[in-house]
Formats: structure tokens, C-alpha cells, sequence
């Protein structure tokens, strides 16, 4: 029995997502068990309904099942197959036509009518919805299999904006009047394309894709590729991949696979952070280029920046974490030739020694400005400095007082430009973080994050990676000190994270795994330190506050601290204290970072990336238990 606590948690969960997907268009290929078992059928039935009662336009692609090969066994068709797939001669599709469009499609559409959806059946041939032509993977004949050459996407909206759900048989007819049998799968992608489906969905057998009997929750096109010469994406899953593929190339958001043969799977799919499939993403470079201006005007190639997480995939984040265990275990040299630029207009210890300790391990050269002799913004223009420090860098390390000349200095530099903290943010510091946290075993789902402090840059940093990497996020800060408000609202908009701002520490802390705070009085802020020791008088990180965590909580300061405020002693020392751990990451972590926007592919590749990668539990050490527990 679920408990109401849970059932409320459920509910409320799902609530971003209700919101986020409302007038968005779900194509859904219905296909396996789910098609066969009346419990599943039922099951399939209620949940695309729930999912057009709020607000989401379904359209559904169906499989045969086993009927065409029911019926042909009945009437004494030998099946017969070329090149291992089914030939489809005209007597066979004038049964798969009988079947897909009478028996099949008619029994999905009853299902979902009684479940109380509208649902209108109809196949490709129907008002020319599918225009197709013959189907000849590398020059075999498979008789009358087609693929899709378009869709009447007109026709369909005009179904859907009247409340019908679509149920299509995939079949399809040529300029010419000659009707073909499609792949359900590639039906679906081509119909999912010409809506520019939010989501595709295919219902099958199977969990998703499996390495190693483990679900692979997020898969990226390199991987996938990558996988199927492993062997590990094989037979009937090719297809599916690559028409998912395709979808993505052409407009789709993101296709899940996802097992048909569980009860509900695809609300869990759809409602839930972790997810039951496996979700396939659209190839992104990682931290894919914003440049924009000069830049792209003068035709050079784009290049990568680390300004925030806004271009980063929770994929680039894995594998960012990957390639830092890597070179941890490496004395490959990937910076060789190359030379690193830190300007710096603020102080700084771990961020300058550890940038200029990792280009020097990897083997390239580095120089620290400070701002004192370089006047940005004063003496020269930001714009001119970005040029200059191009000419003679491969890469300029950044730690800026303003975000926005932190943004200029990226768009007229031609080189990868990396914040080393500006007021607004401090990604270095949260990649590092990340790694810590899952070298202590904690980056998994349900991982509760509590920032107790001042809202300030590192807070909104831990934010945009809420935005990109599934947490539950509680910041406690008192009121004038909250994080940014517009990076909060573009992480809601995400849906990937719970984010929440609370005024009391004490809820922020509740069960969380992490404990996590910064200075109450940041650099640049000397001036207001009394008023701010006054506001954050309750929001220290201590005893009391630490019980209410999760017993092994890990206890995390960006450093540097000021024990005795945001601080006591007794937390830094304690045996849940990992602060030192996340001073030496940052080493690590940078060095991957930038290994990762210095190097070509062969280069990582040399390194042996592409070795397995299992996020989460490489490094697992179990803390001992706390003090305060024990
Ligand atoms: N955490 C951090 O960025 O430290 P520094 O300011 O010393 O670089
Ligand atoms: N919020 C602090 C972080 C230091 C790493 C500051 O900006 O000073």
C-alpha cells in the first residue's frame, strides 16, 4: 500500500510536468505485450487518456501484434523472408491490410473509447496521411514495404484540435495510387517529424536499452552509434534507435523506449525524474557553442565555452565526471603546445592553483594576470583584450566581478573561454562538487541538495545544474538574499529538478544528503559585512542543523570559509566534512574540463574514454557514520 504521504508526493511531483507538457504533442508507437495482455491493454488505454484529459495531444502509430502472422498461419500463407526481414507480396499486404486497419486498429480505438478518450482510427492510406515509397535497405526487395516520404501533418492537427486522439495503421500510398506496409517504428518517427512531436514514444518488451543487464537512462547519437559496433544495441533495437534518431534530427524533442510490459510505464516515464525507459537526446556538442557576433561573422569554427550549464546535457556532466576518472588514473599530456590565459580580476587560491597545476600536469603552460595591469573595461576595451589574449592563447580562464563582460570576453574571443567565478556564477566549483558527491556514493536518484546561505553565486550555479541534472534542490536564505530570480524560473521552466526556496534552514536540511554552504559575505561585498552577519544570523551551518540531515550527509563548503559564521569549526571538522575533498576535485575536475574543450576527439579517444562509464558509483566510498549520530 502507498501511504498518503507518497501518494501526495506523487501527485505534486508530477505537477511541473503537467504544466510544462500542456498543448504539446506525444506520438506514441503501441506495439508488444502492451498490445496483447488485456490487463496491459487496459493499463495502455487509461493512461493515454489521463494524458489527453490535461491538456496533451496524443497520437498513437500501432503495430500488427501477432494477428498478420495469426492470420496467415489460419489461411495457409508461408510467410517468406529476404535477407532475414519478412517479403511483403501483394497477397500478405492485402492481409496486413485487413488486419492493421480492420481487427487491430479497431480494437485499439474501442479500448481507448471506453477508457473514455476520443479516439478516431484511421491508416495511412486514409486521406493520403502517409505518402510513401518503396522501401529497399541496401538493395534488398522487401516487395510492398514502404517508407514514409511525408505526412499530411494539416490533416492531423486538424483532428487533434477537435480532441481526437489519432490511431494510425502504418501504411501508406504512393503518387501513384500503390498502398505499402511500413515499419511501425518509422512510421511513427516520420509521423512524429511532421508534428514536431515534443515527445516520440516506443512501447515494446523491453526495459530500454540495457549494457550489462543495467538500464542506460539517457543515451546520446555517439553512444548509441558507439553501442550498436559493441554488439550491446542489437537486432530489432537498431531500427528503433536509429528511427529515433531521426526523429531528433528533424524537429522531435525526445524519444523514449520504454517497456510496455509494465503496468503504467508510460506515465512513469513522462511524471517522474528518474524515469522506468530510456531516453534518447539529441546529440549536443559538449557545452556547445553560444558564440555569436564577430565570431560566427567571420566564419571561424564555433568553439566551446564554459560560461554556465545553459549549453551542458546531464550527458556532458556524466561524461565530464568520466574523463576526470580518467586522467586521475593518467599522465597523458592532451595540453601539450598549448597555452592557457588566467585574468583574474578577483582573488582567488584554489581556482588560480589548481587551473595552473592541471594545464601544467597536462602538459601545457599557463600565466596569471591579474587585473591590476591589464585595466579590462578601463585602460583597453574588454572587446580588444578578448582579441589580443586569442592571438597568443588556447584557451582564456576568466574571473570577473560583472557576468555580462564575462559574456563579452567570450563573444570576440576565437578561443574557449572558462568562468572562474563572475557574481553571478561559478560552474568550475559545482563540477567539482558534482564529482565529490558521487565519489561518496550520493549522485543518485532522489539525491536532496540543501544550500544553506547566501543566494549568491555559487547558489545559482547549484541551480543551473538543477537544471540539467535530476536533484531536489533546497535552498534556505532569508528574504533580500535569494538566489537569482531568473535562473530559478528558467530551472523550473526545465522540469529536470525540485527547486525550492525556503526562509527556515531546519526544512531545507530535513533528510537532505548534502549540507552545503558559502560565505555570508562574498568578495566584492567587504562594505556590507555587518548588515549581512546580522541577516544571515540563523542560517549557520552547525549541530543542530546538521542532525536533521540524512545520518551520512556529506557537509560541503566552496571555500574559503569563515568558521565561527556560515560555519562552526566543529562542522569543518567533523567526519562528514568533505571540504577538503572539493578543494582537491577542483584539480581533477579542470583538468577534464579542459582536456575536454582543448582536445580533438582523437585525443580522447587516445585516452580511453570510451571506455564504460558507469555514472554514478565508480568511486563509492561509504562515509563513516557521523558524529552527530552517533
Ligand atoms: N572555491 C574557490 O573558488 O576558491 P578560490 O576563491 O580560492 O579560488
Ligand atoms: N561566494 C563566494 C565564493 C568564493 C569561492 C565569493 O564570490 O566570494
Amino acid at each position: 500500500m502507498i501511504d498518503i504521504q507518497t501518494k501526495e508526493d506523487i501527485l505534486i511531483g508530477a505537477l511541473p510536468y503537467i504544466q510544462r507538457y500542456e498543448g504539446k504533442t506525444f506520438v506514441i508507437k503501441y506495439g508488444g505485450a502492451a498490445m496483447t495482455d488485456a490487463a496491459l491493454k487496459e493499463s495502455f488505454a487509461k493512461d493515454v487518456t489521463l494524458l489527453k484529459k490535461i491538456g496533451i495531444n496524443v497520437v498513437i502509430v500501432h503495430g500488427g501484434g501477432n494477428a498478420v502472422s495469426e492470420l496467415s498461419t489460419r489461411l495457409g500463407i508461408e510467410p517468406r523472408f529476404v535477407g532475414g526481414q519478412r517479403y511483403t507480396d501483394p497477397e500478405t499486404l492485402k492481409m496486413v491490410v485487413m488486419t492493421l486497419t480492420g481487427t487491430v486498429n479497431k480494437d485499439v480505438v474501442g479500448l481507448i473509447n471506453h477508457a473514455g478518450g476520443n479516439a478516431l482510427g484511421l491508416s495511412g492510406i486514409d486521406n493520403n496521411l502517409i505518402t510513401a515509397k518503396k522501401h529497399a535497405p541496401k538493395g534488398i526487395d522487401l516487395g510492398l514495404v514502404g517508407e514514409v516520404e511525408s505526412v499530411n501533418a494539416e490533416f492531423l492537427n486538424s483532428l487533434i484540435s477537435t480532441g481526437i486522439i489519432p490511431v494510425i495503421a502504418p501504411l501508406g500510398v504512393s503518387a501513384d495510387g500503390e498502398v505499402y506496409n511500413i515499419n511501425a517504428d518509422i512510421a511513427a518517427s516520420g509521423i512524429a517529424q511532421a508534428l514536431c512531436a515534443e515527445k516520440l514514444f516506443f512501447l515494446s518488451d523491453t526495459e530500454g536499452v540495457l549494457v550489462e543487464g543495467e538500464l542506460v537512462p539517457t543515451l546520446t547519437n555517439a553512444r548509441a552509434q558507439q553501442y550498436i559496433k559493441q554488439g550491446i544495441i542489437s537486432g530489432g533495437m537498431i531500427p528503433k534507435v536509429n528511427a529515433a534518431f531521426e526523429a531528433l534530427a528533424n524537429g522531435v524533442h525526445k524519444v523514449h523506449l520504454i517497456n510496455g510490459a509494465a503496468k503504467h510505464s508510460l506515465l512513469l516515464e513522462i511524471f517522474t525524474h528518474e524515469g522506468v525507459g530510456t531516453q534518447i537526446i539529441r546529440e549536443e556538442r559538449v557545452f556547445a557553442s553560444r558564440s555569436t557576433g564577430e565570431h560566427v561573422a567571420k566564419g571561424l569554427t564555433p568553439k566551446q565555452d564554459l560560461l554556465d550549464f545553459s549549453n551542458m546535457t546531464k550527458q556532458d556532466v556524466e561524461d565530464l565526471l568520466h574523463l576526470t576518472d580518467v586522467l586521475k588514473k593518467s599522465d597523458a599530456k592532451p595540453l601539450a603546445g598549448k597555452h592557457v590565459t588566467l585574468l583574474f580580476q578577483k582573488p582567488s587560491l584554489r581556482t588560480r592553483v589548481s587551473f595552473e597545476v592541471g594545464v601544467s600536469q597536462l602538459g601545457g603552460t599557463s600565466l596569471y594576470l591579474s587585473n591590476e595591469g591589464i585595466g579590462l573595461g578601463e585602460r583597453e576595451s574588454v572587446k580588444d583584450v578578448a582579441r589580443v589574449l586569442s592571438s597568443y592563447s588556447d584557451c582564456i580562464v576568466a574571473r570577473l566581478f560583472d557576468h555580462n563582460v564575462l559574456l563579452g570576453l567570450a563573444e570576440y574571443s576565437t578561443v574557449p573561454v572558462v568562468n572562474a567565478l563572475t557574481d553571478l556564477s561559478h560552474p568550475c566549483q559545482i563540477l567539482a562538487d558534482m564529482y565529490t558527491v558521487r565519489q561518496f556514493g550520493k549522485l543518485r536518484p532522489g539525491l536532496k541538495v540543501a544550500f544553506i546561505g547566501d543566494g549568491n553565486n555559487v547558489a545559482n550555479s547549484w541551480i543551473e545544474m538543477a537544471a540539467i541534472y535530476p536533484m531536489h534542490l533546497s535552498i534556505a536564505a532569508p528574504a533580500g538574499y535569494h538566489p537569482d530570480p531568473r535562473l530559478m524560473e528558467s530551472a523550473n521552466r526545465s522540469g529536470i529538478s525540485t527547486i525550492e526556496i525556503v526562509s527556515d534552514p531546519r526544512i531545507a536540511a530535513d533528510s537532505a544528503d548534502v549540507i552545503y554552504t558559502d560565505v555570508w559575505t562574498s568578495m566584492g561585498q567587504e562594505e556590507e559585512k555587518q548588515e549581512r552577519l546580522a541577516a544571515f544570523k540563523d542560517y549557520q551551518v552547525n549541530k543542530p542543523l546538521i542532525q536533521l540531515a540524512h545520518p551520512n550527509a556529506l557537509i560541503m563548503h566552496c571555500l574559503p570559509a569563515h568558521r565561527g559564521e556560515e560555519i562552526t569549526d566543529e562542522a569543518m571538522e567533523s567526519k562528514n566534512s568533505v571540504v577538503f575533498v572539493q578543494a582537491e576535485n577542483r584539480l581533477h575536475v579542470q583538468k577534464a574540463l579542459l582536456a575536454t574543450l582543448l582536445s580533438d576527439t582523437s585525443t580522447l579517444a587516445a585516452l580511453g574514454v570510451d571506455e564504460s562509464n558507469d555514472p554514478s558509483m565508480e568511486n563509492y566510498e561509504q562515509t563513516e557514520t557521523s558524529v552527530y549520530h552517533s
